[in-house]
């Protein structure tokens, strides 16, 4: 393993033990609202600060930008980081929320990991070197149209202004595929879909931390990421649809006849 992927790790399974007992202690958890629809708790930020101290312990020169703390530092190497990610899910006791970590270069993402502190399910990837499970090799699925094929999806309960654009899509596709899945962690469905479990993801206005190591974990299983007109721009954009390689042109062309301006990169 990569000596900075297994740092990740290492960082990764500190806060998620962490998060985990915190889940069995919700009288612990104080919750604030820091936007529409949108919370933060003490977990968050207490699993923000581990990761990051973690980390700077081997790498005290890196940058970090994390959902909770903003950018810290200025360096070629980014540490991208959500602590937390999956906090409504958290908060109203439904255990499914990850930790996610990302390592950027120079602007290129080439170590990645998503832990399920829940069921102890650990995803990697470095780029070029494929993704795993808990140190097993991933795949995603075989299919090559959405007939019969399970997504997942993010409704954009942060931006109401883009509820009917993003209707019209979700209507188009739901029409064609067997059915969707909405968990409320985009890491993780990220992470699901290059094991398999799942085959396709597509959501509008995430942010890179929501992000930035699913989408490596996805690609090195052999997905497709882009944005909603098949571009590279999703990490600017948040709006990403990913795929295997082989069912992408099928949900970007159900996409893109429904595309308003708002909502086209
Ligand atoms: C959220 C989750 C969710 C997605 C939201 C994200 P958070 O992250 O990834 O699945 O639909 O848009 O903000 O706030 O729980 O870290
Ligand atoms: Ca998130
Ligand atoms: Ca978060």
């Amino acid at each position: 393993m990569h000596p900075m992927l297994n740092i990740a790790v290492r960082a990764a399974r500190a806060a998620g033990n962490f998060i985990a007992k915190s889940f069995e202690q919700p009288d612990k958890v104080e919750a604030t609202p820091k936007g529409t629809h949108d919370w933060v708790t003490n977990i968050d930020k207490e699993a923000e600060r581990i990761i990051i101290e973690t980390i700077r312990r081997s790498y005290p020169d890196h940058a970090f930008i994390g959902e909770e703390g903003g950018i810290q530092g200025e360096s070629d190497f980014q540490w991208v980081i959500d602590p937390l990610d999956g906090t409504t899910n958290f908060i109203r006791g439904i255990p499914h929320f990850c930790v996610s970590i990302a390592l950027r270069v120079k602007g290129k993402t080439e170590q990645a990991v998503v832990f399920d502190p829940i069921r102890g399910e650990l995803f990697t990837a470095s780029r070029g070197v494929g993704a795993q499970l808990n140190g097993k090799r991933l795949r995603v699925s075989q299919v090559r149209d959405l007939e019969g094929t399970v997504l997942a999806t993010g409704l954009p309960f942060k931006q109401r202004q883009h509820y009917n654009s993003y209707m019209t899509i979700f209507t188009a596709i739901f029409e064609k595929a067997a059915d969707v899945r909405r968990t409320g962690s985009a890491a993780l469905d990220l992470s699901y879909l290059a094991a398999g479990r799942i085959d396709g993801f597509f959501e509008l206005g995430l942010k890179p931390w929501d992000i930035a190591a699913g989408e490596l974990i996805a690609r090195e299983a052999g997905a497709i990421v882009t944005d909603f007109t098949g571009g590279h721009n999703y990490l600017k954009s948040g709006n990403i649809v990913a795929a295997p390689a082989r069912m992408l042109p099928a949900l970007l062309g159900t996409i893109k006849p429904n595309l308003t301006d708002a909502i086209r990169q």
